[in-house]
């Protein structure tokens, strides 16, 4: 690609607001690339969903975010991931990063041989694509998965702590806290904002491994060797970054600052589904 190509953005998106703990791994490390985030928020969530609807959804957003001149589009959430990845690597000219493979990477080179847990949604853990990675990278490795279905709700709600968020954790995690494992994989990209409750119920002997530093490591690799880093120039001003919804945009808004702070000042309105 020309020096333009390098210019242009990525490509990020989610089910909903889960994806942004991606997009602040991804402004830490390549502080210097624009970003374009779509947030599905009128079909979130994806979890209980089909992988047929997972993936058109994914193609639909996938599209737009091509139209749009992405050069490269980042998978932030594990279950369009789990369940998509392969068809949108076909459909799509540019480099297609996903979520899985770098946070079993990660989960493989923490754990010290006592087991790694995996939770996601519904989706993820039916695909059975955490127990592949894991397995290609650690054949003998226990791996134990759990779906926890009531968590990405609780996010979107910005219930990260309480009662509430803590009776849940434990009715889910219990069985995994018991059953010994060393590493726990946070295999949805809601998730991290749940880590305080989550690392309470597992204990400090669990290291929680959060897939989105993972990706956004395996997006600046990937962008190095393709010769597609953009160029970080003294003095220039910051990146200017697009946060898109495709409903309930001021909602969006609300929470997207909970995830980013600052550094969402406006949220459009993309119209699909
Ligand atoms: N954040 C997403 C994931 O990583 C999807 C959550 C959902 O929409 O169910 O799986």
């Amino acid at each position: 690609m020309s020096a333009a190509a390098s210019d242009a953005p990525i490509g990020v998106f989610d089910s909903g607001l889960g994806g942004l703990t991606v997009v602040r791994e991804l402004m830490r490390q390549l502080p210097s690339e624009r970003l374009i985030y779509v947030g599905d928020t009128a079909r979130v969530p994806y979890g209980p969903k089909s992988p047929e609807t997972i993936c058109r959804y994914s193609r639909e957003i996938a599209e737009y975010l091509l139209r749009e001149r992405v050069k490269a589009l980042v998978v932030a959430c594990n279950t369009a991931t789990a369940v998509a990845l392969p068809a949108l690597r076909v459909a799509c000219p540019v480099p297609v990063i996903g979520v899985v493979d770098p946070g079993a990477r990660s989960a493989a080179a923490a754990s010290r041989g006592r087991g790694i847990g995996v939770i996601g949604t519904a989706g993820t853990i039916a695909s059975g694509a955490y127990e592949r990675a894991i397995r290609t990278l650690a054949p003998a490795t226990r791996v134990i998965a759990q779906a926890c279905p009531l968590f990405v709700p609780l996010v979107e709600e910005g219930w990260l702590d309480g009662d509430v968020a803590r009776l849940v954790a434990r009715h889910y995690l219990e069985p995994l806290a018991a059953s010994g494992i060393d590493t726990l994989v946070l295999g949805c990209t809601h998730y991290p904002l749940l880590a305080p409750v989550i690392g309470d119920v597992m204990g400090d002997g669990v290291r929680l491994i959060d897939s989105a530093a993972a990706a956004a490591d395996a997006t600046r690799t990937l962008l190095e060797r393709e010769g597609l880093r953009r160029e970080s120039l003294t003095g220039a001003p910051p990146p200017t970054h697009r946060f898109l919804a495709t409903d309930a945009p001021e909602r969006f808004l609300a929470g997207a600052r909970r995830f980013l702070d600052a550094a969402v000042e406006r949220v459009e309105v993309l119209p699909l589904g």
